[in-house]
């Protein structure tokens, strides 16, 4: 990974040099400290030619303006100022890093005009917007080294930096898991696989979780063979990792995230097409992005219990490989019949949760999973697809989605649906027909909940080859971090 940009907050009003950039509205006008540096004439002249009027994230590029000491004037637009949202700092910060990506060194004047110094708050989104857009996933090419040492480093003028600054450190933590998600998402399947995922994760040790990995024989102890049996045709032994952060009283129930974490796809015996393959690497993205939940929380030390359970397996067609016909023995005592092994994200939830369940008795169980091709078709790349069997935590998801931009959208749940994933030969088969497919793969999920709330986020379309934002120009988008993180601060964080 890089992470390209190193923020600090100084005093605004101090005297400024090098690069800087501004904020400037749809009058043209700046703030205090803007105009200290006897920049406004030049601005509204180069403003005039360069047709740059003020709007939301355009911006104007001054090199070296005379009778000034800058090397360079940034000029960011923000449209009304009165029609700024809480919402959009995080992305005026990730338009704001783009203009600055290739500068050593930059300060931005955070102000605005007429309103004069911007909330902590504010100061705190748009550095993670800058954290965000600065992130590359470069590793593996040669062409991009320099660029992986041009960190920047990115100096926030407020009118209160030791507020930014406290402000900062849960964004940061914030910032920090979305970009590890992202960076697990990305790696490539050789480099990635279960038991090297499970060894990144041991690495979070330091940030005071807690971490228990489990093997093969002690998931097959516990009964988990629908876990086991998805893993089978790969040589490489699947893995259970559980993540524990007790940063709330001692005997609250924790919140329970799940992820579905497939190293790599390749649909087993009901082996897929080869157009797109390549995508499957990022069938691990809802396990992906517990673990950055999982490290946000610690890092911010949140004041709640929070377990995070991922299930890592690779799909893979061998000669020991899993057939459609299998019967297999799930961990609740269900038995399963394989109709299609390409269905095997819901097989190793089926198992992760009916352990998490068990074992923790938590106050909810969301899982997060890239688990139907058909909830790209229902909702695209902007929702996740969200199923629920309770009313009040689907709302506060809702809600989360809207203050962060990572959107989910209620889909239904019910028994005609829910039919479809009844077998000939066994309790419940791992695939219904075509209709629908989304809806079946929850119920069949839901089958293995026993009556824990729960919520299940279908990822396919948001995680993976999202559109590019303000925020995110990689591959992986890292979803589900911030919104689940929100969730956990709006209602399960105790004042
Ligand atoms: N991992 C896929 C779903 C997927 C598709 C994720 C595209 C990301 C992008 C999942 O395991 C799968 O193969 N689902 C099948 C289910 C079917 C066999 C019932 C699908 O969606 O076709
Ligand atoms: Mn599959
Ligand atoms: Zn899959």
């Amino acid at each position: 990974m890089t992470d390209l940009a190193r923020i600090s907050f100084v005093k605004a009003g101090a005297k400024t040099a090098g690069t800087v950039a501004i904020l400037a509205d749809a009058d043209l006008a700046v703030g205090k400290s803007a105009a200290a540096l006897g920049i406004e004439k030049l601005v509204k002249r180069a403003a005039v030619t360069a047709d740059f009027k003020g709007k939301a994230k355009a911006h104007l590029d001054l090199i070296a303006p005379a009778d000034t000491d800058l090397d360079r004037l940034i000029v960011i637009g923000v449209g009304k100022a009165a029609d700024i949202a809480a919402g959009d700092w995080i992305n005026l910060g990730g338009a704001t890093y783009a203009t600055l990506a290739h500068a050593k060194k930059a300060t931005v004047l955070l102000e605005l005009p007429g309103k004069g110094a911007v909330s902590a708050e504010a100061a705190a989104d748009f550095a993670l917007g800058v954290r965000l857009r600065a992130y590359a996933f470069d590793n593996y090419r040669k062409a991009d080294e320099d660029e992986r040492k041009s960190i920047s480093d990115i100096a926030i003028a407020v009118a209160d930096p030791a507020a930014a600054k406290a402000a900062w450190a849960s964004r940061g933590a914030i910032a920090d898991g979305v970009l590890l998600a992202r960076d697990l998402v990305n790696e490539p399947p050789n480099v990635l696989g279960p038991v090297e995922f499970a060894e990144r994760v041991q690495a979070l040790k330091k940030t005071g979780l807690a971490i228990d990995v489990l093997t093969e024989k002690e998931m097959g102890k516990l009964g988990m063979n629908a876990l086991i049996g998805v893993a089978q045709g790969s040589s490489r032994p699947p893995r259970l990792v559980v993540m524990r952060w007790n940063g709330g009283k001692a005997k609250e129930p924790p919140v329970a995230f799940v992820g579905k974490g497939v190293v790599f796809d390749t649909g087993g015996i009901s082996i897929k097409p080869a157009g797109g393959m390549e995508d499957m690497k990022g069938d691990m993205a809802g396990a992906a992005a517990v673990v950055g939940l999982l490290s946000a929380l610690a890092e911010r030390k949140a004041r709640v219990n929070a377990v995070g359970v991922i299930g890592i397996v690779e799909n893979m067609p061998d000669g020991n490989a899993q057939r459609p016909g299998d019967i297999v023995k799930a961990m609740t005592g269900k038995t399963i019949e394989i109709i299609n092994t390409d269905a095997e994200g819901r097989l190793v939830l089926a198992d992760a949760i009916a352990y998490t369940e068990d074992k923790f008795k938590p106050k909810f169980i969301i899982d997060l999973a890239t688990l139907t091709g058909a909830i790209i078709v229902a909702l695209g790349h902007h929702y996740a697809g969200m199923f629920a069997s309770d009313d009040a935590l689907a709302n506060a998801l809702t809600a989360a989605g809207t203050a962060t931009g990572e959107l989910v959208w209620r889909m239904p749940l019910g028994k005609e649906y829910d039919k479809a994933m009844d077998s000939k030969f066994a309790d419940v088969k791992n695939a219904g027909g075509r209709d629908a497919g989304s809806i079946t793969a929850a119920h069949f999920i839901k089958r293995f909940v026993k009556n824990t709330p729960w919520v299940h986020l279908d990822i396919a379309g948001t995680a993976l080859g999202s559109p590019q934002t303000d925020t995110n120009r990689s591959w992986s988008s890292g979803w589900g971090v911030r919104l689940l993180d929100r969730l956990v601060a709006d209602n399960y964080e105790g004042k």
